[in-house]
């Protein structure tokens, strides 16, 4: 039991460290987002959300919950259907490093 404790454990360390977007390419592939998140990730409509300085791991699990349906929302869905793996870090991780106004 105390094995598959430290094991999770550790599983949980490797995937918080192993985050590794290209904030650049990540730019670049935000051009589809851009018309309902804004440029920076900051929207200006009310009923989008606001990307900018939100946490990048949870960029991360919330676009491949899109993805994969687990997180329903058609047009989302839509969205991130075309994305790769690489494409979602980028993203994320060009996100996460903006500032939220
Ligand atoms: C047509 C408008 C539209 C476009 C374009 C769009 N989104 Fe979204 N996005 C939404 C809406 C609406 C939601 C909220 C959906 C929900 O209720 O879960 C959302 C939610 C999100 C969330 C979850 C935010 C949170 O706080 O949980 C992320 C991440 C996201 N979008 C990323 C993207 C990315 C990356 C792109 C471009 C590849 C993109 N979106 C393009 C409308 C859009």
């Amino acid at each position: 039991m105390k094995t598959v404790v430290v094991s999770a454990f550790a599983l949980l360390l490797s995937q918080s460290v192993a985050l590794a977007g290209d904030a650049a390419a990540g730019k670049t592939r935000s051009a589809t987002c851009t018309g309902c998140h804004g440029a920076t990730g900051n929207s200006n409509v009310p009923m989008y959300p606001n990307l900018a300085g939100q946490k990048e791991a949870y960029l991360v699990k919330a676009i491949k919950a899109y993805k994969t349906g687990e997180r329903p929302d058609p047009t989302m869905k839509a969205m991130v259907a075309t994305l790769s793996d690489a494409d979602i870090e980028n993203l994320a991780a060009y996100y996460s490093a903006q500032s939220c106004q």
